[in-house]
C-alpha cells in the first residue's frame, strides 16, 4: 500500500490530533455534508484501498457503534467486521493484546474502533499491536477510541465540536458554553478540556452540585489552556445572573457509580441540573441544547417537553456522528491527505535532567561524621543523603524503608538513620559501604525519593555528588502501578503490562494509559 498522511495514526485521546488536524477534519465534514445535501459525487471521500474495519465494543452502545458501522459502509472498499465480544475468547481470559494481534492478521491494513469499560486500552494496543504488525509484515493498524471508562470519548468530542461550529457558522473566535449535569463521571465533558481548544477564546460555565462537580485537575487544565471558567451549583442559580450561554451541553447523571449517602440526596442532585418549564423565559434568543445521549428515560436532564422546541440541538448533533466518523475513516483509511505537514515530531527531552552534578567541598570526608548514632564514615561506597528532608521522622523512616525495599538494599552491610540538619529540618540517610548504584538504580531512586543527594565515596573522599529530582519519564520498573483500578495496566486485570508515567506541569505523575494523576509516592506497588 502507498503511504498517506494519516495512515497508521490512532485516536486514543483527543490530543492525538493537532488543532490544525481537528480543524481540517471539521472542514472536510462540512464539505461532505454540503455535497451530500446537493446530491453531488462523494467519491473523493471514499477509501480506495482494501481496509479491514473492525468494530469491537466490549461495553454497550447504540449511536457510536451504529454510526461507525454506517460510516464504514459508506467506504465501499472497507471490509466491515463486527466483533461479538460477548461470545469471544475474552471470556476465556484471552488478553487484549493477543486478541487484537490475531485480528490484525485478517487484513493488510486494519482500523480498529474500540469501546471498553477499562481505560487506556487503545493506547496500549497502539503500542503493542504495532510490534506484531512489524513482525508479520502488515501495515501498522489504526486504533480509534470509541469511549474508555470515564476517561475519554474523542469521537463524541469531534461530533460535538463540529456541531458547535455549525451553530456558529464556523466562526471559531469565541465560544461561551455551559456544561451541565454529572461533570464528575462524564467522559464526554472531560474530553472538552482538549476539544474546545479549537476556539481562540473560551468561556466555560460548569453547572453541577458539588457532589458531581468537574474533577479539579480538569478545571486546572482548562485554566492552563487559557479558558475562563465559572462555577455554579444549579441551573436555578445560573439563571439568576445575566451572562447566560447560548450553548448548553447536558450529560446523564451516573449516580449508580456513587455511594449510598449520595443516593439519599438523589432527588435534589437531579433537580439542580434538570431543566424545567419555568426556566425557558431566561434563555437568550437562539439558545441550543446538546447532549451526547442516551437520555435517561425516567429522569432526563433535558425533559421531553423540549423535543419540539427550537432549543432542540441534540437530534442533529447525534446525526453529525455519522458524518464526522465518515471523515475520520477517510483520513485514517488514506482517502484524504492534508495540505500541511502531518508528520509527528518526537518530543525532545533531556532524559538526564533529573540527575544533577553537585559541587563537592574540597577535602570533604565520607559524609557522615564519626560519633553520629555510632555510624563511622565509610572509606568506599555510597551515601544517600537528604532523604525526605523536612518531613516528620516517621515519614522519613517510611521513605528509607521504601528505598531499601525497592532497591533491594536489605541483606547487605549498611546503615541508615535520621538526623537534624543545620537548618533545623530532619532528614534521612542510608550508608552503603562498598556499594555503587547503577544509573538505572539512581533513576529509580529519583522516582522514589526526589530531592535526595547521592554521594560516591572513594578512599574516604566524596568524589562525585548528585542531586536528584523527579525524572520526566518513569518506566521500565516492575514495581510501578497505576492507582486507577479501571486502568488497563492495573495488575488486577492480569494484562501483564508495565505502566509508565510522564511528569506533569505541577510535578504530578500522569499514567501514560489512563492519564490518572499521581504523586511520586502513589506510583509504587509495594
Ligand atoms: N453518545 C454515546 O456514546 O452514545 P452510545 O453509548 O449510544 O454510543
Amino acid at each position: 500500500m502507498s503511504k498517506h498522511d494519516f495512515f497508521g495514526r490512532s485516536l486514543t485521546v483527543m490530543n492525538d490530533l493537532t488543532i490544525e488536524e481537528q480543524i481540517f477534519l471539521y472542514q472536510q465534514t462540512k464539505k461532505l455534508k454540503d455535497k451530500a445535501k446537493r446530491k453531488e459525487d462523494l467519491s473523493e471521500f471514499q477509501i480506495e484501498k482494501p481496509v479491514g474495519v473492525y468494530i469491537v465494543f466490549v461495553e454497550p452502545s447504540t449511536r457510536t457503534k451504529e454510526s461507525f458501522i454506517n460510516a464504514a459502509k459508506f467506504h465501499k472498499m472497507a471490509k466491515v467486521n463486527i466483533f461479538d465480544s460477548e461470545h469471544s475468547s475474552f471470556n476465556k481470559n484471552e488478553s487484549y493484546v493477543d486478541t487484537f494481534n490475531m485480528l490484525t492478521g485478517y487484513s493488510d491494513y486494519s482500523i480498529f474502533i474500540v469501546r471498553t469499560k477499562l481505560e487506556g486500552v487503545c493506547k496500549l494496543l497502539d503500542e503493542k499491536v504495532s510490534d506484531y504488525a512489524l513482525r508479520h509484515g502488515y501495515e501498522k493498524p489504526s486504533f480509534i477510541n470509541a469511549g474508555d471508562g470515564k476517561h475519554e470519548h474523542p469521537t463524541q468530542e469531534i461530533l460535538d465540536e463540529f456541531t458547535f461550529l455549525e451553530q456558529m457558522n464556523f466562526d471559531n473566535h469565541f465560544i461561551h458554553i455551559a456544561l451541565v449535569g454529572d461533570l464528575l463521571h462524564g467522559r464526554t465533558v472531560h474530553s472538552k478540556v482538549t476539544g474546545l481548544k479549537i476556539f481562540k477564546n473560551v468561556l466555560v460555565d460548569l453547572i453541577a452540585p458539588k457532589e458531581l462537580s468537574m474533577p479539579q485537575h480538569y478545571v486546572n487544565k482548562m485554566i492552563e489552556n487559557g479558558f475562563e471558567v465559572r462555577i455554579f451549583d444549579s441551573i436555578e442559580n445560573y439563571l439568576k445572573q445575566e451572562k447566560v450561554a447560548k450553548i448548553w451541553y447536558f450529560t446523564r447523571l451516573q449516580l449508580e457509580r456513587m455511594g449510598e449517602d449520595i443516593l439519599e440526596k438523589e432527588h435534589l442532585l437531579r433537580k439542580s441540573v434538570t431543566f424545567n418549564k419555568n426556566f425557558l423565559d431566561f434563555l437568550p434568543e437562539g439558545t441550543k441544547f446538546y447532549h451526547p445521549l442516551p437520555r435517561h428515560k425516567v429522569y432526563p436532564t433535558i425533559p421531553n417537553f423540549l423535543d419540539p422546541l427550537p432549543v432542540n440541538g441534540w437530534e442533529s448533533q447525534a446525526i453529525n456522528g455519522f458524518w464526522t466518523r465518515i471523515i475520520l475513516l477517510s483520513m485514517f483509511g488514506g482517502a484524504l491527505n492534508a495540505p500541511f505537514d502531518t508528520s509527528i515530531k518526537p518530543v525532545e527531552v533531556n532524559e538526564e535532567d533529573f540527575i544533577i552534578s553537585a559541587p563537592i567541598t574540597h577535602g570533604t570526608k565520607g559524609v557522615l561524621k564519626e560519633g553520629k548514632r555510632g555510624i563511622k564514615p565509610i572509606e568506599n561506597g555510597t551515601v544517600i543523603d537528604h532523604i525526605a528532608k523536612g518531613q516528620n521522622p516517621d515519614k522519613i523512616y517510611e521513605t528509607i524503608m521504601k528505598i531499601r525495599k525497592i532497591l533491594k538494599l536489605y541483606e547487605i552491610d549498611s546503615a541508615d538513620g535520621i538526623f537534624k540538619s543545620a537548618d533545623g529540618n530532619f532528614k534521612g540517610y542510608i550508608s552503603l559501604p562498598d556499594v555503587y548504584l547503577s544509573k538505572k538504580e539512581i533513576k529509580k531512586l529519583s522516582a522514589i525519593s526526589p530531592n535526595t543527594t547521592v554521594n560516591i565515596i572513594k578512599d574516604s573522599h566524596v568524589v562525585e555528588k548528585y542531586r536528584i529530582t523527579l525524572p520526566p519519564f518513569i518506566y521500565g520498573f516492575e514495581e510501578l502501578k497505576c492507582k486507577n483500578e479501571n486502568c488497563i495496566t492495573n495488575p488486577i486485570h492480569n494484562e501483564n503490562i508495565h505502566v509508565s508515567f510522564t511528569r506533569g506541569k505541577k510535578d504530578d505523575l500522569i499514567c501514560n494509559y489512563c492519564e490518572t494523576s499521581h504523586t511520586f509516592e502513589e506510583i509504587w506497588n509495594i
